[in-house]
């Protein structure tokens, strides 16, 4: 440090601080039912971003309303989109073109949300106006250079940031935006449409090239508004992405179909709680977000695909899951940008599976809501599961149960809090989670669904 001098200290994170909510998960009887898991919080976020670039009136059903969607749809208001609640999911965005956004009177404040930050950074880029983006304490522990750089090629300027390139960050936009051709360093879905929210306000072709496809909803849903994207295969599992810069974005409508992010919760509680058996209506199952279900089927989980029909630009599908017996596997690294969310629930049905599950490649759990490689690991040794981190893998000792009994440090991640009590459903003793809290930024209405299954939450 220079001279010794301590720098000025940083200020509180925009989100309120709520005291913690803890609870308890028992094990309990056979979950039964019929549920529907709230929209898709990938597409929800891309619903509101997209449809505030284009002119005119976007109607969207479906609307996840967690918080960090929430914190999304304040955030293009405050640059200038007009935005109604009509109903439940039901939302009206009056857009204001590409390169539209008006400069913004106040910080923008994203909460938790790693996704409505990275992708309006990129969508900023492309805009004359500045603005300071922050978030709560898990928020600003996240990396945002990985967007900046490509993001200043394109023509922005990072005026000020926290030390490592982090939130609170104050954002120029580009007067000029040149288009770029970039190469993705890591498979990351945020970064890949960051880059192209920018290209929009970019003459020319802007070009993302990933070595591994990561979900496509952003080239989806820009197609849907009309603009033209290109996509191409690249070696065996790369994406190229070209996009066409400056289209006017048309208003169209928007249905959201169900999260299968959301949906493993449920979907694991009930394959390892015994005599169970759920039918989930509705899940999307676009290829690049269903690792899961892959994974799960060569476990031997009783996973039933009853109807497929297209919603809103996405294959959906009603599945039925039965508990069963699983047994471990080894996940290919090249697998996880399709199931990168499902992770720490995944760990928790490897401890109920039969002999050793290796996830591998998993170095981008290291920058989610929460370390959650350690916190994974941490999770089911408090509660008795034999569990190692070798490199980027984790490695789970299945024993066909779990001895439980853990309280587990949620540390503001909404996924570890979920599968930590998706654990407890079927331990031998209850889990505990610090706080539960943060659930409400992905999944409101969690725990009274669970309850409604037969889960014993309190
Ligand atoms: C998301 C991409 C993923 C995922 C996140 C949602 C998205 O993040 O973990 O929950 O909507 O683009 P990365 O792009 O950092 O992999």
């Amino acid at each position: 440090m220079l001279g010794g001098r301590r720098p000025p200290p940083e200020p509180e994170p925009l989100s309120h601080f709520e005291p913690a909510s803890p609870l308890t998960a028992r094990r309990s009887q056979a979950l039964k039912g019929r549920l529907r898991v709230p929209g898709d919080k990938s597409i929800s976020h891309r619903a509101l971003i997209l449809s505030a670039m284009t002119v005119g009136e976007t109607r969207i059903g479906g609307l996840l309303e967690g918080e960090d969607v929430i914190n999304t749809a304040k955030v293009i208001q405050a640059l200038g989109a007009r935005v109604e609640r009509m109903g439940e999911g039901a939302w009206s965005v009056h857009g204001v073109g590409v390169a539209g956004f008006a400069q913004p009177s106040a910080p923008l404040d994203f909460g938790n949300s790693g996704t409505g930050c990275r992708l309006v950074m990129g969508a900023v880029a492309g805009c004359p106006v500045t603005a300071v983006f922050d978030g709560d304490g898990s928020l600003r522990k996240r990396p945002m250079k990985r967007v900046l750089d490509p993001l200043m090629r394109i023509g922005a300027h990072a005026l000020e940031m926290a030390v490592g390139g982090r939130l609170p960050l104050k954002l120029q936009g580009a007067r000029d935006p040149i288009p770029i051709s970039y190469e993705s360093p890591v498979a990351s879905a945020q970064l890949k449409s960051a880059v192209l929210l920018a290209g929009l306000a970019a003459p020319g072709e802007t070009i993302v090239i990933e070595k591994e496809a990561t979900r496509d909803h952003t080239e989806k849903m820009l197609t849907h508004f009309g603009a033209q994207v290109a996509v191409e295969n690249v070696g065996e599992h790369g994406r190229r992405v070209t996009l066409k810069g400056r289209p006017e974005l048309s208003p169209s409508p928007l249905q959201v179909p169900a999260d299968p992010s959301s949906a493993a919760f449920p979907l694991a509680a009930a394959l390892i709680v015994p005599g169970s058996e759920i039918v989930l209506e509705g899940v999307m199952t676009n290829p690049l977000r269903t690792g899961l279900f892959v994974t799960l089927r060569e476990m031997g989980a009783s996973i039933e695909t009853l109807s497929t029909r297209n919603d809103g630009g996405e294959e959906v599908a009603d599945l039925r899951v039965k508990a069963s017996a699983l047994r471990g596997v080894d996940v290919p690294a090249a697998r996880a940008p399709s199931m990168i969310d499902e992770y720490p629930i995944l760990a928790v049905l490897a401890s109920f599976a039969q002999g050793t599950t290796r996830m591998r490649g998993l170095s981008e759990l290291r920058v989610k809501e929460s370390d959650r490689l350690a916190a994974t690991a941490d999770m089911l040794r408090v509660n008795g599961v034999a569990v190692e981190i070798e490199g980027d893998d984790l490695i789970v000792e299945g024993k066909g149960r779990a001895p439980g009994g853990g309280m587990v440090a949620t540390h503001m991640d909404h996924r570890l809090a979920m599968s930590a009590l998706v654990m407890g459903l079927a331990s031998d003793k209850p889990v505990g989670v610090d706080d539960a809290a943060f659930i409400a930024t992905s999944f409101p209405g969690f725990v009274e669904l669970m309850r409604g299954l037969g889960a014993d939450l309190s």
